[in-house]
């Protein structure tokens, strides 16, 4: 196994009601996922568009978490961030995912 679901990642899903977006999440974002989430390029949710995501929501996180990190049709495996954690793409997908969160 290449990239492992670990427990701490799916406890990190669990405990979301405490979750606060980090500068560093943020700073992750804008170098990595920004680039296509931003407008939507090719066929990607758009950030921060709860519709956009809402289908995708549905899947069950653990689903986005896992074809992040392996890559889903035009998605590249982890988003082209190739040093970011499983936690790191975890707190990338609610950041992405929530209304305007900035
Ligand atoms: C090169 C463009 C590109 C970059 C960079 C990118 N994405 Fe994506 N992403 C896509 C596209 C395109 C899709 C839609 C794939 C589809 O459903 O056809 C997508 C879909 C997703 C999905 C939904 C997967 C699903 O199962 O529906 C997640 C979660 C996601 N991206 C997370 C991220 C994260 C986190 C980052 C940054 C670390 C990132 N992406 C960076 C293009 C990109």
């Amino acid at each position: 196994m290449k990239h492992p679901i670990t427990l701490a990642a799916i406890l990190t899903f669990a405990s979301l009601s405490s979750w606060a977006i980090d500068p560093f999440t943020v700073e992750l974002y804008q170098t990595s996922c920004k680039i296509c989430h931003a407008e939507a390029v090719g066929g990607a949710p758009k950030s921060f568009d709860a519709s956009a995501w809402a289908e995708r929501l549905s899947k069950g996180k653990e689903v986005l978490l896992a074809n992040a990190i392996g890559g889903y049709k035009g998605m590249p495996p982890l988003g082209m961030c190739s040093d970011c954690t499983q936690e790191d793409l975890v707190d990338l997908i609610n950041y992405m995912s929530s209304e305007k969160a900035q």
